[in-house]
């Protein structure tokens, strides 16, 4: 697997993995299947991931807590996490971005997590009724102090990641991004021209294309794969600041996930998948 720079002293392998699935329904509470979880995580390793997305809101705190249990001290593995969401139940997320509030999340998270710095700290959103530059203050103070090591931003725009670089250099800016949800693209295109990693959500999302007869399909069959990991081959593909991060609760998608990083598509088909996913995204908006 190729490799990316998110800071000089952070490099990991190019495909993550997202542990948001790792919980219960909603992102709320245990998983379906805890032993399942468990062996999801300590797979991670063995197939070469190094890089690990989670919030203490996924669950809340189920995700960190499960990652802890199965991979600490972590031995060369990023545990990138989020904060900035409080949860209230399931499907239940309330952005709290009061700089009091955000000091305890990263010093609970750090506290899960068992770790004297976090790695990279991602705000999970920018919370609207607060000042950004309060938000963004207070995590200049919390980088300075060395709690943080690395700062991202999450769900924002090109406005917000200069706002924030006026306190910090951001090195990655996760938004949703996939094959049919495209709104991001002059964000990615941002990322891709100043160096910042960019970290698609839902990177598996591929709406009607995964439908049999489209053409996600068929160029999965001339390879042998579904259209899930031809969508995330296009993904990769798409930019070399791309670090996608599919999640699961199974080992078995696990494997298949990460076999996609070997999958190689043609100029035309990377075009031809590009076209109409575009349409498909436009068409979404509509
Ligand atoms: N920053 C944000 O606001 C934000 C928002 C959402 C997510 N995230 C992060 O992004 C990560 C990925 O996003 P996501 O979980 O929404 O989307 P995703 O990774 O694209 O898709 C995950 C979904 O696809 C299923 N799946 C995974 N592999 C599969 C396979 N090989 N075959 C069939 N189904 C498969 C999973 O179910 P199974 O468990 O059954 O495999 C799960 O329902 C999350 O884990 C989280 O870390 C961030």
């Amino acid at each position: 697997m190729s490799t990316i720079q998110i800071a000089p002293d952070l490099i990991v392998n190019r495909l993550g993995f997202g542990a948001m699935r790792i919980t219960g329904k909603g992102v709320w509470g245990e998983p379906a299947d805890r032993d399942e979880a468990l062996r999801v995580l300590r797979r991670l390793p063995e197939l070469g991931v190094d890089f690990v997305d989670t919030a203490d809101s996924y669950g809340p705190y189920v995700s960190e807590d499960l990652i802890r249990e199965a991979l600490h001290p972590y031995d060369g593995i990023v545990i990138a996490t989020k904060g900035g969401f409080t949860r209230h139940g399931p499907d239940i997320w309330k952005a709290v971005g009061r700089p009091e509030y955000l000091r305890q999340c990263v010093l609970m998270s750090m506290r899960r997590l068992g770790v004297e710095r976090i790695d990279l700290w991602q705000l999970h959103r920018i919370d609207g009724k607060v000042p950004r530059d309060e938000q963004f203050g207070v995590i200049a103070d919390m980088q300075r102090e060395g709690l943080i090591r690395h700062v991202g931003l999450s769900e924002v725009s090109v406005s917000d990641i200069e706002g924030a670089r006026k306190y910090f250099p951001v090195v990655s800016v996760q938004n949703m991004y996939n094959l049919v949800s495209r709104k991001h693209e002059a964000v990615l295109d941002y990322c891709e021209r100043e160096g910042i990693a960019f970290i698609p959500w839902y990177p598996l999302g591929a709406g009607k294309l995964a439908a049999e007869g489209s053409v996600l399909d068929r160029i999965a069959k001339r390879l042998g794969a579904t259209p899930a990991q031809v969508a995330l081959a296009w993904v990769l593909e798409r930019s070399p600041v791309m670090l996608p991060i599919p999640g699961t609760s199974r080992v078995a998608h696990l494997e298949e996930n990460m076999a996609a990083a070997t999958l190689e598509l043609t100029d035309e088909e990377f075009s031809e998948l590009d076209d109409v996913g575009r349409e498909e995204s436009a068409a979404a908006k509509r």
